[in-house]
């Protein structure tokens, strides 16, 4: 299967239902082949962006590229799309092999080409010995490859993903994720993908578009996302614990905590936030004291919330075998290099120490 792999141009977007726009004026290209996620909380817009790009919903203002073609006035069926949703909802009289060929059928595409196109979908997706099947007899995850199927037998330019995984449980969405990388190599099809949930943002997407209330928080690839997030939101949003964001005060090039504990040298005058990751705070140097509040023993790591001078307190990504307890004094560090700021005001970032 071959498919030529356009980009998508959003120019201004903007859906409003009623008085209040639920995407604001996005603008953005997503890259053509590229493997897209659209990331944030419940409620942020993600499917509605979806939507708008499938064609499911109508813009309120902007302009929509798909390719070369403007699509913001083509019915659904004209846009090249096809879309997977976290309900798959397949027919259940139909077998697997009539599941996948329904829209074909409906396209009057003749039988021996369907079959071909059908047996084809099923193998990409490696489904070939249950074509026979109804779905009941199926489990969530092959019913799942029934409804990627479905939506790629359309050699489609542009596959769309709303929330594809949500219902299957941890061990299978883990497993999915692999197939759904590979599927992306093997097809190369412009994907986007709709998540809330940041693992699979991070290890899926070539780029991620983090959505907060319809704007674009950072429109990036994982690793930048990650190591140079654009905003506090994101810096909130990515890692598990994400990262703590410490009120500092910047006065004559060094930041401060509200008892004059030095934090770091920068030249920032006036307040900020001062993000580092958990995993980035050493513990036992040279530094400053804090207080132990609260341990966690994960198995991998313990994590503890430790209180500094001045009230604030900060998560810890500790190696197994420190024996830490709530009341003991420890010394922290926050390694300069790892250090990220942000204006309080905004939430952007400032250039980093
Ligand atoms: N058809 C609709 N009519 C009115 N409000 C809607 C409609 N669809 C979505 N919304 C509202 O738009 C916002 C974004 O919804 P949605 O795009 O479904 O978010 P997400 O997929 O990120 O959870 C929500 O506040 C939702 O209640
Ligand atoms: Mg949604």
């Amino acid at each position: 299967m071959s498919v030529a792999a356009d980009s998508i141009h959003l120019d201004a977007v903007t859906k409003s239902f009623g008085d209040t726009p639920v995407i604001d004026a996005i603008t953005a290209t997503l890259g053509g082949g590229e493997f897209t996620v659209i990331l944030g909380p419940s409620g942020c817009g993600k499917s509605t962006l979806l939507n708008l790009i499938a064609g499911l919903e109508g813009l309120s203002d902007g302009r929509i590229r798909i390719g070369t073609r403007e699509v913001q006035d083509l019915p659904p069926k004209d846009r090249g799309c096809a879309m997977v949703f976290q309900n798959y909802a397949l027919y259940p009289h139909m077998t697997v092999a009539d599941n996948i060929g329904y829209a074909l059928k409906v396209a009057g595409v003749a039988k021996l080409e369907r079959a071909r196109r059908v047996a084809e979908a099923a193998r990409v997706v490696e489904l070939e010995g249950l074509l026979d099947r109804r779905p009941s007899e199926l489990s969530g995850g092959q019913r799942q490859r029934v409804a990627i199927a479905r939506a790629i037998v359309r050699e489609p330019r542009v596959l769309l993903f709303d929330e594809p995984l949500s219902n299957l449980d941890a061990k299978l969405r883990h497993g999915m994720r692999m197939e759904l990388s590979q599927l992306h190599r093997t097809i190369g099809a412009t994907t986007v993908f709709v998540t809330h949930d940041q693992v699979e943002a991070m290890t899926l997407a070539d780029k991620v578009l983090i959505l907060n209330k319809g704007r674009i928080e950072q429109f990036d690839t994982p690793d930048a996302i990650y190591h140079r997030p654009a905003t506090t939101f994101v810096a909130g949003f990515i890692g598990a614990p994400p990262m703590n964001l410490l009120a500092v005060t910047g006065r004559g090039g060094k930041l401060r905590l509200d008892d004059g504990t030095e934090m770091a040298l920068h030249p920032h005058d006036g307040p900020a936030l001062l993000g580092i990751r958990p995993e980035k705070i050493t513990i036992g140097g040279e530094g400053f004291a804090a207080q132990v509040v609260y341990r966690e023993d994960l198995g991998s790591h313990t994590a503890i919330v430790a209180r500094l001078p001045g009230g604030q307190e900060v998560q810890v990504a500790t190696p197994i075998g420190m024996h830490l307890a709530p009341a003991d004094t420890i010394t922290l560090d926050l390694p300069q290099d790892h250090l990220h700021l942000f204006d309080p005001a905004t939430g952007l970032r400032l250039e980093t120490p």
